[in-house]
């Protein structure tokens, strides 16, 4: 919504959200996120075009279009529990928009959605005053945290879809005129609303399936005398495959990947197709697998034991250049490593406050330090766990110096560069390459 506030002045955009404090924050100078670029955008906005408040149903009733970004986690409870998408924030939104709406409007699926969620959504609309008309389009957001201003100033491509009804089309293309203040024509398509649903799910179905190809690749480099990095330029030079997203490392996190995937299979298994969502869902378990490796490698060099051991896990976020923790791998390792009795240091430039909220409820000896020279004193062993730029260039022989020894560490991004750490004294195991121990 600040982008669209940025590149279209003539446009006024009010964000709106049940929580005062999250509210405060967006007009504040602390914004609720870090994202890199925004804090800039909003403050070109904020004010002239771009509002922030808790005014829901006044936000409702003076917007022709309104963009439904509420959260559809996985279900916890009953039918499709740990599976399906939660519906529930959704479904009170339509219920709000028709309560307060006092002319026809236009509804934009922002959020994430299992397909055929418009249909209901429309439904819900469509059931009192006729002379209200509202018209649901799919218009799935494709950023990834990190590099969100980029990705919305210059996305691969905008998705709308609409009915195929005059009406449909006509409020398709009020949505396309809003985007072509910024992005060209050709980078704009347009399908069926189903199609639009589904090209989300596929769209990180298929960026995930690329993340556990190579991480289950790495499994066997490990075993053999390949390295997984030779091997990912290898392929990614075939133009059909593309050099992407073919980092092996600890495992992908984030609110989306697992999430969408379940819900994936979740439908397929709703539709009977049992052999695609087990395709689907082993996505999932080889991430699972991959997480679990990294800790049972750890174990397994450090002699077995971990026990009283104190480990420096460098990152927490799961990802770098955001503080955002959720599905992070880091918090599964964090759990593991707790249960061997490790005692844990956890370092990360953006992301202690909500690792520390991750880990608030479990038992052990963890520190919090954000500055890596500090977090590593005593430690037996490190870990990177988040590509973070600044652990790439630190002062590794002055850490050495510092550490217990032998001194070991696992790099989970494949960030570091391995052989001059086996200089300086380290035990390396990498990701996908066979390790440089002295074991
Ligand atoms: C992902 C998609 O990339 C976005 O297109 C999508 O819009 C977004 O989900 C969403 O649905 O909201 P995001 O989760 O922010 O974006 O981040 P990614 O860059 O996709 O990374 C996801 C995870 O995969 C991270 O843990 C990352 O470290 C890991 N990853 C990524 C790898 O392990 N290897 C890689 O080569 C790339």
């Amino acid at each position: 919504m600040a982008m669209i506030a940025h590149k279209c002045p003539q446009y006024r955009v009010t964000v709106v959200d049940i929580n005062p404090d999250r509210i405060d924050e967006w007009n504040s100078d602390n914004l609720p996120i870090y994202e890199p670029g925004l804090y800039e955008i909003i403050k070109t906005a904020r004010g002239r075009n771009l509002f922030f408040n808790t005014d829901i149903d006044k936000g409702i009733r003076e917007s022709e279009i309104i963009f439904v970004s509420v959260n559809t986690p996985t279900k916890t409870f009953g039918a499709g529990a740990g599976m399906a998408a939660d519906l529930q924030y959704w479904e009170k939104t339509a219920r709000k928009i028709l309560q307060c709406s006092e002319s026809s409007k236009i509804i934009v699926e922002k959020s994430t959605l299992p397909v055929k969620t418009a249909l209901a959504m429309e439904r819900i609309l469509s059931t009192s005053d006729s002379r209200i008309q509202f018209e649901v389009l799919s218009n799935p957001e494709f950023l990834a945290e990190g590099t969100a201003i980029k990705d919305l100033e210059n996305p691969d491509r905008v998705l709308i879809g609409s009915s195929q009804t005059k009406t449909g089309l006509k409020a398709r293309d009020e949505l396309v005129e809003i985007y072509e203040n910024w992005i060209p024509m050709s980078k704009i398509i347009t399908s069926n609303v189903w199609s639009s649903e589904l090209s989300k799910l596929v769209a990180n179905a298929f960026l995930a399936q690329r993340i556990s190809s190579i991480n289950s690749i790495s499994d066997l480099c490990e075993k053999t005398d390949a390295d997984v990095g030779e091997v990912a330029r290898a392929i990614g030079m075939d133009s059909r495959i593309g050099s992407r997203f073919l980092n092996a490392s600890v495992g992908f996190g984030g609110s989306c990947f697992k999430k969408d995937i379940l819900n994936l299979v979740y439908l397929c298994r709703n539709y009977g197709i049992h052999e695609v969502a087990d395709y689907w869902e082993s996505v999932v378990r080889i991430n699972e697998y991959q997480k679990k490796r990294f800790v049972l490698n750890m174990l397994k060099a450090m002699f077995n034991t971990l026990a009283d051991k104190k480990i420096c896990l460098m990152g927490f976020a799961f990802k770098a250049d955001t503080g955002d923790t959720r599905e992070t791998p880091a918090l599964y390792i964090a759990k593991e490593l707790l249960e061997e009795n490790a005692r844990l240091v956890i370092s990360d430039p953006k992301a202690l406050q909500n690792a520390e909220r991750d880990l608030r409820e479990v038992k052990g000896d963890i520190v919090y330090i954000e500055d890596p020279y500090e977090a590593v004193k005593g430690c037996h062993a490190i870990a990177i766990l988040t590509e973070w730029s600044i652990y790439v260039d630190l002062d590794y022989r002055m850490i050495f110096d510092c550490m217990e020894k032998p001194a070991f560490i696992f790099d989970g991004r494949n960030i570091v560069d391995h052989q001059k750490l086996y200089e300086i004294g380290f035990n390396v195991y990498p990701i996908g390459k066979p390790a440089l121990s002295r074991f």
